[in-house]
């Protein structure tokens, strides 16, 4: 018998409660409890099918079908390419592009002779047709429906058998046996639930579109992340035409890999040289501004990060970090103002990552402390003059991961001086660039 109970779903970790509270005492994560209706059926009746136990060895797995998307960046950030039968997950902001980006992708698929169905559940068959002529995939075999009901998606792909299926998106899926509104927590988890678990028994590759929330992270169930093969993020900012693309998880290949894409009116498109797209010549050479390498998989960018230090007035001095980690700016703050007696406490320090990129990456480290110290004197680093290196508590500079790389791609780009970590051993001798070992905070020369 068929019971109904309304029960409230911790987001973050599917914890149920029987009534509403603030914080799920199991994940400790606030206001993240929604209302569902939960339909509850007795437990079934009659045999069940269980599997067997296989020894390891024995299995021969079938060797995975990996199709390339032609856009070389999107291929770089998934490993190669879509690995057939895998469910994709897409998030991004709205606008971001994600709708362009299937759109492309059923295109590529189709002129391969692939099948594709597109379920636009969020906009109009008339506005997926518009897309569909400005980005030029007007392709035979592209099957399209609005659609936000699961059942009348799920006879569409068993009656079509496509090669491809895309959910634009899968917040705005449900379906009709839960009482639950269109993506909330049960609706979400059911719906791709039920889609990924089709898509495995015919061997469909499954792209979802879905949300993201107002913190960034993706919307829905987070067991959605856990039932996905690969998470790919969209990133990017309103008033410029890159977008980033990172995958956040990937069961066939790396995550390392950062793909940078330009959103034109034909499309995305890839931007195959970026080492020095987010570096503004013009802009460099005033105090306060320091280029550093940072290393994304294999690619290496160049990126600038400028402090402003101005005399705070009354009351605790204001820090503000944008795209660098604020404890890392912290404590490289606290191991300036010891190590090198700066009196920083008086001081107000802005520190920001220009073109609104984030990383996390500790290599900048030193490139902070030289903005810092830039900005606190004065003085110019030179627009051809790059750091880079982690520091440490006690002002000393770390070894840093790819070090030959990064001064390779300097000298590529034309830089004459850059300084680096005294704990790397580079093998490599540059004919160009001047390369100045560091060995701590304290003997930085940039201003000797
Ligand atoms: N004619 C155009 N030329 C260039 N870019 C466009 C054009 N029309 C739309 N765009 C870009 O496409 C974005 C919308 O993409 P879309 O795939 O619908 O995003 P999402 O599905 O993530 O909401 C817009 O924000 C804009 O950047
Ligand atoms: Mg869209």
């Amino acid at each position: 018998m068929r019971k109904l109970s309304i029960q409230f779903v911790c987001a973050e970790c599917q914890t149920h409660y029987p009534r509403w509270q603030g914080q799920c005492t199991d994940c400790l994560a606030w206001n993240t409890l929604t209302e569902t209706v939960e339909e509850r059926s007795s437990p079934k009746q009659g045999i069940e099918a269980y599997s067997t136990p296989i020894k390891l060895k024995d299995i021969t797995p079938k060797p995975s079908i990996i199709s390339p998307t032609r856009l070389s960046e999107v291929d770089r950030v998934l490993g190669g390419g879509i690995v057939q039968g895998s469910a994709i997950l897409i998030g991004g902001e709205p606008g971001i592009g994600k709708s362009t980006l299937t759109l492309q992708m059923a295109h590529i698929f189709a002129s391969e002779g692939k099948t594709v169905l597109y379920v636009s559940g969020e906009e109009s068959l008339d506005q997926l047709s518009l897309r569909s002529n400005r980005l030029d995939t007007h392709d035979d075999s592209i099957f399209v429906m609005h659609e936000q009901n699961l059942s009348g998606v799920i006879a569409a792909i068993k009656s079509i058998r496509p090669d491809l299926v895309i959910i634009d998106s899968i917040q705005v899926m449900s379906t009709p046996t839960l009482n639950s509104v269109a993506g909330s927590v049960t609706q979400v988890r059911e719906c791709a639930q039920e889609l990924i678990s089709l898509i495995k028994t015919i061997n469909t590759t499954l792209l979802l579109v879905g949300h993201i929330t107002k913190d960034g992270s993706l919307a829905g169930p987070k067991v959605l992340e856990h039932i996905v093969d690969v998470i790919l993020a969209m990133e990017g900012q309103k008033d410029k035409s890159y977008r980033l693309l990172r995958c956040l998880k990937n069961r066939y290949g790396s995550t390392q890999e950062l793909g940078l894409l330009d959103m034109t009116q034909e499309g995305l498109k890839s931007i195959q040289d970026a080492t020095a797209m987010f570096i503004d010549e013009g802009a460099l050479n005033r105090p306060g501004s320091v280029i550093t390498p940072v290393c994304e998989g294999s690619r290496v960018l160049l990126v600038e990060i400028q402090a402003l230090v101005v005399d705070s007035g009354y009351g605790i001095a204001k820090r503000t970090f944008l795209g660098v980690d604020p404890n890392r700016a912290n404590v490289m703050i606290a191991a300036m103002d010891k190590l090198l007696n700066l009196k920083l406490m008086s001081k107000d320090i802005f520190i920001s990552i220009i073109g609104g990129l984030k990383f996390s990456d500790p290599s900048i480290d030193l490139a902070m402390v030289t903005a810092i110290l830039s900005s606190l004197t004065d003085t110019p680093v030179g627009s051809k003059v790059a750091v880079f290196g982690e520091v440490g508590l006690t002002g000393e500079i770390r070894a840093t991961p790819n070090a030959e790389k990064r001064i390779a791609e300097l000298e590529k780009i034309g830089f004459t001086t850059v300084y680096y970590p005294q704990k790397n051993t580079i093998k490599y001798t540059p004919t160009t660039l001047k390369i100045v070992p560091v060995s701590d905070i304290q003997s930085i020369p940039l201003y000797t």
